[in-house]
């Protein structure tokens, strides 16, 4: 099978969140398979060539009034094209943030353009999110009697909350689409831009790629574990982790946050959390990234406190940073998530491969891949696993101090209970394997 993804993010040369690992991390996963897979992107000027092998340019084509120059590389083992409009407008700026529609509907029908001018016959158009959701109806409109007639439009919704015009417009004209877990896509199934869509709608979880995120092979981390070593590795991590920081080199408790700072990531529960954590005598690390200024203002106010008042047990690092994530993964005991909504969410499952216990709210794909220790046993059971983790319900602070006590405690009461707990989570798998074949099957029933 030919499967073209026309995506705007890729891990790890144009990636703002979970979206660019997912393009990269599934399309591995199913050229794993055997399957034909190439990926369709703006050449941005922000992008680090230095990921890309083998960069070269490829040909041009001549597109509303406007020469596209295509280059072409290897990313990640993966064929990407580039699509570079004479006009200049993925030269500025970085991925989002300056007539997002305007561009992206030009890069949409482009990408087409190309396909068609140079006679390419995929099976599958995968197209992701608000941004390249005009694929769908560009293909629709323009192009489906054409060279590109055996395709099949498949598209995912990773977040609703943006662009749901655009997305119900997509809806309508995809033959098959899909959300990214079970649970969030039951969460949306009312929405009216996807009620009207429910018989070709599908959750499938994502996963995570194995080799991208390896403690045993991670550049990143000091000392390389698998989970039969994982109390050393982690103790090294961590260790690492205070010394960068300035954090008293105690075996405390260490809670890890990373996360784009947005209102869905849950912003007064990260905050709460702060202040529970650090009353208990834990340490916090936070790597966050705020596109709105007054979210960052109000964290950087938050950090001059904390930062002042307890120096050695909390540092907030207001930033992107990929490699620091790394180390936070390996060196923090709980990673928390208490999100308000999340369609999958992938830092639960990175921190999983790197033994730290998710600490998350009962929302979206927090809830189907995170089991409570005390409270989900069954449910646990019942998908072939053991408890993983700590999860609340509700959207106030006392949800969230229930789930995070019970995890600071278990930390200082039983370690080698806790000790057990982390080896067992890095030993679930979160790979694509599953999720791979299951879009494959997807792809299959699209094309009857
Ligand atoms: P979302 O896509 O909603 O941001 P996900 O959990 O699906 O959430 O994916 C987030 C991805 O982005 C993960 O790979 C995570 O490690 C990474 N990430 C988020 N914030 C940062 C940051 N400030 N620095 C480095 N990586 C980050
Ligand atoms: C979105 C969602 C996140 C999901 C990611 C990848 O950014 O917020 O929950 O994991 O896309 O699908």
């Amino acid at each position: 099978t030919h499967i073209v993804h026309i995506a705007v993010e890729m891990a790890p040369i144009a990636k703002v969140g979970g979206l660019g690992d997912v393009v990269t991390s599934l399309s591995r996963a199913v050229q794993d398979l055997g399957h034909n897979v190439d990926i369709i992107l703006p050449k941005y000027d922000c992008m680090n060539l230095s990921n890309v092998k083998d960069f070269h340019f490829h040909q041009s084509f001549g597109w509303g009034g406007t020469e596209v120059k295509v280059w072409f590389g290897k990313v990640e083992g993966l064929s990407v094209y580039f699509l570079e409009p004479h006009n200049g407008m993925f030269s500025v700026g970085c991925i989002y943030g300056r007539n997002d529609g305007d561009r992206f509907g030009f890069f949409c029908h482009a990408a087409l353009e190309f396909l068609f001018q140079s006679g390419s016959c995929p099976d599958i158009l995968h197209c992701h999110d608000w941004s390249s959701a005009p694929v769908a109806w560009l293909f629709k409109e323009h192009y489906r009697h054409d060279g590109l007639s055996n395709a099949r439009v498949v598209f995912t919704i990773h977040n609703l909350e943006y662009g749901v015009h655009h997305i119900g417009k997509a809806m309508t004209h995809a033959d098959k689409a899909t959300t990214v877990s079970p649970t969030y896509s039951k969460e949306v199934s009312g929405n009216p831009a996807i009620s009207p869509h429910l018989f070709k709608f599908h959750g499938i979880l994502n996963g995570i790629d194995l080799d991208i995120w390896d403690p045993f092979n991670d550049n990143f981390i000091p000392v390389s574990y698998t989970s039969e070593n994982v109390v050393e590795g982690k103790k090294a991590a961590k260790e690492a982790l205070q010394q960068r920081f300035g954090l008293r080199k105690s075996d405390l408790p260490l809670v890890g946050i990373i996360t784009r700072l947005t209102v869905q990531k849950g912003i007064h529960l990260i905050k709460h959390a702060i202040g529970r954590t650090l009353d208990r005598n834990g340490q916090v690390v936070l790597l966050g990234s705020a596109p709105d200024p007054r979210i960052q203002n109000d964290f950087v106010n938050l950090a001059n406190q904390v930062h002042s008042s307890h120096a050695d047990r909390v540092r907030l690092c207001l930033t992107y940073d990929e490699p620091l994530s790394h180390l936070i993964y390996a060196g923090a005991d709980f990673i928390l998530v208490p999100s308000l909504f999340e369609p999958c969410g992938l830092t639960q499952l990175i921190a999983m491969r790197y033994g730290s216990i998710p600490v998350v709210r009962k929302t979206g794909g927090l809830c189907d891949t995170v089991f409570d220790v005390d409270n989900d046993k069954q449910r646990a059971h019942a998908q072939d696993l053991e408890p993983n983790g700590f999860s609340f319900d509700g959207a106030d602070p006392s949800g969230l101090d229930y789930a995070l006590n019970r995890a600071i405690s278990a930390w200082f009461d039983g370690r080698e209970w806790f000790n057990s707990l982390c080896k067992r989570v890095m030993e679930q798998d979160w790979s694509w394997n599953r999720p791979a074949l299951e879009y494959m099957e997807l792809y299959h029933i699209a094309r009857k």
